[in-house]
């Protein structure tokens, strides 16, 4: 999922497709791409087996290097100081509800974009920046 959503990124950086008017467009797909790793890191938590629960620890506590609200974050992240039954339920939560209803909701602002602006046509040679493609 994650090299989908990247390969589509490229294909957008390569065609300009990020440009005026589609700003938006980019900045909803920007959050999609933090919602996929999300799944990822969220998902990672849950065979709930000594890999899982190292690598939660590692990526909780880097969360938790952040200047200033670092500890608190971390502290909501796990549910308390230490890893523990908390932080999979937490995880679990945020895998199975709360990040599928922001996928599904940022998919839909996403698509109706796409489907408001238009597609954009691939850029031509010798065009030059500004040009309308219409
Ligand atoms: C779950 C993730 C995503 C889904 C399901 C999704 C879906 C789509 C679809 C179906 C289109 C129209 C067809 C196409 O251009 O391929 C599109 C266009 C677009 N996407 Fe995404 N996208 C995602 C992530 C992203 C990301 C990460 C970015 C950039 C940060 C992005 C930026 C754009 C832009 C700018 C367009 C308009 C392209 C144009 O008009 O030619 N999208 N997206």
């Amino acid at each position: 999922m994650v090299i989908l959503v990247v390969l589509h990124m490229l294909r957008v950086i390569f065609y300009g497709a990020y440009k005026f008017p589609r700003e938006m467009t980019w900045i909803t797909g920007a959050l999609l791409l933090l919602i996929v790793v999300g799944f990822g890191f969220t998902g990672y938590l849950l065979p709930w087996d000594q890999k899982a629960y190292w690598a939660t620890t590692v990526g909780t506590r880097i969360a938790g290097t952040a200047p200033l609200i670092g500890d608190f974050i971390l502290r909501v992240m796990r549910g308390g100081q230490e890893l523990s039954e908390v932080t999979l339920a937490r995880f679990f939560g945020v895998h199975v509800w709360a990040l599928p209803t922001l996928l599904f909701s940022l998919i839909g602002i996403h698509l109706y974009l796409i489907i408001r602006l238009g597609i954009s046509a691939p850029p031509k040679k010798g065009e030059k920046q500004g040009d309308s493609h219409e």
